[in-house]
């Protein structure tokens, strides 16, 4: 991937990261501290190693679906009280570095339950890290319970139930993740609109590798009031304007794009018409290690590409801020 400057400006401002995996954001030498804990086996005993194994390597014709393959490696990590803890904690503490003061984290708690945790366990133990982060450093932050296509709708109701449970301690919406290339939107429908009927915030990725009606499901029929990636929506303008008035908001993850190449390069990302025709654009890292970006990185790339000045920037934060489901 193309080395891009961090520009001190961007670094400097207050942010809000909307669209961050957990499972895709860990630290290199924490996954080596963990294997030696928990003896994991991995290749070779060093970061470099590891790092074969867990970020993107320019590869042509790469998609999706390849892409996911990543997260059966991290996985392997996630399976303990004490690494769900520590790498939520740890997560805070990279992301207060670059001046994130608020963070919605997400994860799917089904896919962490190999060493016979319950789903409460998983999601208890995230969110001490998150607790502990919050009052170690000047973060606020929630967390997001994703429903995985391809896991069985029984897994998506559970989901939906313990979001639910949890919802004034920590857990500040659902999301709908994974494959949208093999699994549309319309196979979750049932748990979602549940999830539209508890009242819970809901956020989907629609619109990645799948059409634009994927993103009109999840908002018209779904209720989504944020969308991940919902790059498709280039392909029809007026809908742009449509989700702005309905202050539905696009969480956009250039690099993720252009890795799972559904954007050719970062000067043919939509990212920047879509903001030009008045989208509600939020810019984000979607994995920091499997992508090997962060918030300001991708900040810096509209800036670098796009030509975009420092108040376009503020503006797409302020977008974040506003449509945080934080309280
Ligand atoms: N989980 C982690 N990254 C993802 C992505 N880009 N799309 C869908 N699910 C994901
Ligand atoms: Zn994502």
């Amino acid at each position: 991937m193309e080395q891009i400057p961090v520009y001190p400006d961007v670094l400097e401002l207050d942010k809000a990261e909307l669209h961050l995996h957990l499972d895709g954001s860990l630290r290199l030498e924490t996954m080596l501290e963990i294997a030696e804990i928990e003896n994991i086996e991995i290749p070779g005993n060093n970061t470099l190693a590891l790092k074969k194994q867990c970020v993107y390597e320019n590869e042509e014709n790469f998609t999706l679906t390849k892409f996911l393959n990543y997260f059966y490696f991290t996985l392997k990590f996630l399976q303990t009280k004490y690494a769900l803890t520590r790498t939520a904690y740890e997560l805070l503490e990279d992301l207060s570095h670059e001046n994130v003061k608020l963070a919605e984290i997400r994860f799917a708690p089904q896919l962490h339950r190999i060493n016979g945790l319950t789903l409460g366990e998983v999601v208890d133990a995230v969110l001490e890290g998150i607790n502990k982060g919050m009052n170690d450093f000047d973060i606020k932050s929630g967390l997001i319970l994703c429903i995985l296509r391809g896991l069985k709708l029984k897994l998506a109701h559970e989901v939906v139930d313990i979001a639910d449970e949890y919802r004034d301690r920590g857990v500040i919406g659902v999301d709908l993740a994974g494959d949208e290339s093999k699994f549309p939107l319309e196979m979750y429908r049932h748990p979602l609109l549940i999830a539209g009927q508890k009242g819970l915030n809901i956020t989907i990725h629609a619109g990645e590798t799948g059409p634009v009606e994927e993103i009109k499901t999840a908002v018209f029929d779904l209720n989504a009031k944020r969308i991940g990636h919902g790059i498709a929506i280039v392909k029809d303008p007026p809908l742009i304007q449509v989700l702005a008035e309905k202050k539905v908001t696009l969480e956009i993850c250039p690099t993720s794009n252009i890795q799972t190449c559904v954007a050719k390069s970062y000067a043919h990302h939509p990212v920047n018409l879509i903001y030009q025709k008045g989208g509600l654009v939020t810019i984000n890292s979607d994995n920091r290690l499997i992508s090997d970006t962060n918030i300001s990185k991708e900040l810096s790339k509209m800036i670098y590409f796009f030509h975009w000045t420092i108040d376009d920037i503020k503006k797409v934060i302020q977008n974040a801020f506003d449509a945080s489901f934080i309280k």
